[in-house]
């Protein structure tokens, strides 16, 4: 559940008009609901129930300041993936002891960075990975806590670009090998073998592929126990889905408790979700306005001031987000339109199809947004990012200004 609705046919984030935060501070504009996000982390923590567990926050799916400090001030733990991310945690109030650091291509400089703010733990993903951290460590007299992301190979059944657990995949450890690789790892000097962990993709609307992955770790785990290799937690990654289109995905708190229950009779194995979508992506919108109505041969455009440089995922994954007006209006007409930005390439959709009662000038919301939103937007076309903003009841932050045109050039020389 989220906090959006609307109160006399015009959408509210939580008490607040949406349409006021278009007219002020100017559209596109991301908008995330702080009771949404908190909501989400807690259905996560407290299914988990009295398991000792620990929620690590996907800091790609929305890593904006406020919003990583709205979840570290609920005791959340972090996933990252580069020393970016790291850093961003840090500024936001996050404790570095709460970090796990995923990611294929860990630098020497992140792996240092990493291991002088003492994070939890480094998923591994490769032999070699291994030796650098290992060399890393050495030459900063450190000891690096380490877990193996080992690559379960089943199918997540989600859109191919986020399906991560499948053989073919760039990540983590084939089961078979995972055995020899953990044997390795004991030989290194610098470091603690701690964890175990896996992700299997995004996105999933099912549990069976989480069990499926669960049940290979856990008995991998107890191989490695009869070797002599202890295993103090299980990180069993993100990837739960949400709701665009009437998915029907388990809700946290199923999802958490099956997997909680699973870990009976091993009480002091603590357990890590790395879940990213499942907490932001309903806890946000993108608000647009309608420039143009234009009536092609064949076609009504809704021609929006967000293209696909503001919010890529229809563009890169065809993936199917709500559009609703801010207004619903009893006087217009409703007609069929794709909903399309102004970025000169044909995949600059929003969403394609949609019935919409609109004129132009109206505002429009896109729904689910809060997930691979601001964070995948780019420059394209030389367009300003758009801002965010955090609503808390009826107060409203501007919690990322609008990107300048200055800012735009920011770093760019020409030669004299
Ligand atoms: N842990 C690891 C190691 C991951 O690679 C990911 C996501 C997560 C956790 C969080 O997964 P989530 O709970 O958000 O599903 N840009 C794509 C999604 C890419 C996901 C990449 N990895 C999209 O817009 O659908």
């Amino acid at each position: 559940m989220d906090h959006f609705s609307y109160k006399a046919q015009q959408l509210c984030a939580e008490d607040t008009l949406l349409s006021d935060i278009a007219k002020k501070h100017g559209t596109p504009c991301y908008v995330y609901s702080k009771a949404t996000i908190e909501r989400h982390w807690l259905a996560f923590d407290k299914a988990a129930g009295n398991h000792p567990h620990l929620v690590c926050y996907a800091v790609k799916a929305n890593s904006n300041l406020a919003v990583l400090n709205v979840m570290a001030k609920l005791g959340s733990g972090f996933d990252i993936v580069s020393g970016g991310e790291l850093s961003r945690v840090l500024k936001a109030g996050g404790d570095p002891a709460k970090v796990v650091f995923s990611g294929v291509a860990k630098t020497e400089q992140e792996i240092a960075l990493a291991l002088e703010h003492g994070i939890k733990c480094f998923n591994v993903e490769s032999l070699p990975e291994l030796d650098r951290i290992n060399q890393v460590a050495g030459q900063l007299g450190k000891r690096a806590p380490i877990s193996l992301r080992v690559n379960p190979d089943v199918d997540a059944k989600t859109h191919p670009y986020i399906s991560t657990g499948l053989k073919d995949n760039k990540f983590g450890v084939e089961r078979q090998q995972a055995v020899a690789v953990y044997q390795y790892a004991t030989t290194l000097p610098n470091l603690d073998i701690v964890g175990m962990d896996c992700h299997i993709g995004s996105q999933l609307t099912d549990l069976k592929p989480f069990v499926d992955a669960l049940n290979i770790l856990l008995a991998l785990i107890d191989e490695l126990a009869s070797l002599g290799i202890h295993i103090a937690h299980l990180d069993i990654g993100g990837g739960l889905g949400v709701n665009y289109n009437g998915e029907n995905p388990p809700h946290p708190d199923q999802y958490a408790q099956a997997i909680a229950q699973r870990m009976q009779g091993r009480e002091t194995l603590q357990l890590i979700f790395e879940p990213g979508r499942a907490i932001v992506a309903n806890a946000g919108v993108l608000l647009t306005k309608v420039e143009f109505i234009k009536q092609g041969a064949e076609k009504n455009f809704a021609i929006v001031d967000a293209g696909m440089n503001d919010l890529i995922r229809p563009a890169l994954y065809s993936a199917w987000q709500q559009i609703v007006p801010l207004q619903q209006h009893s006087t217009h007409k409703a007609a069929v339109y794709d909903v399309v930005g102004p970025v000169c390439e044909t995949s600059d959709f929003l969403g394609k199809g949609r019935e919409l009662a609109i004129a132009a000038g109206d505002y429009l919301a896109v729904r689910s947004a809060g997930a691979y939103g601001f964070v995948m937007a780019s420059n394209y076309n030389s367009r300003c990012r758009p801002a965010e903003i955090l609503v808390d009841g009826n107060n409203v932050h501007v919690v990322r200004e609008r990107e300048t045109i200055e800012q735009l050039f920011m770093g760019e020389h020409i030669p004299a």
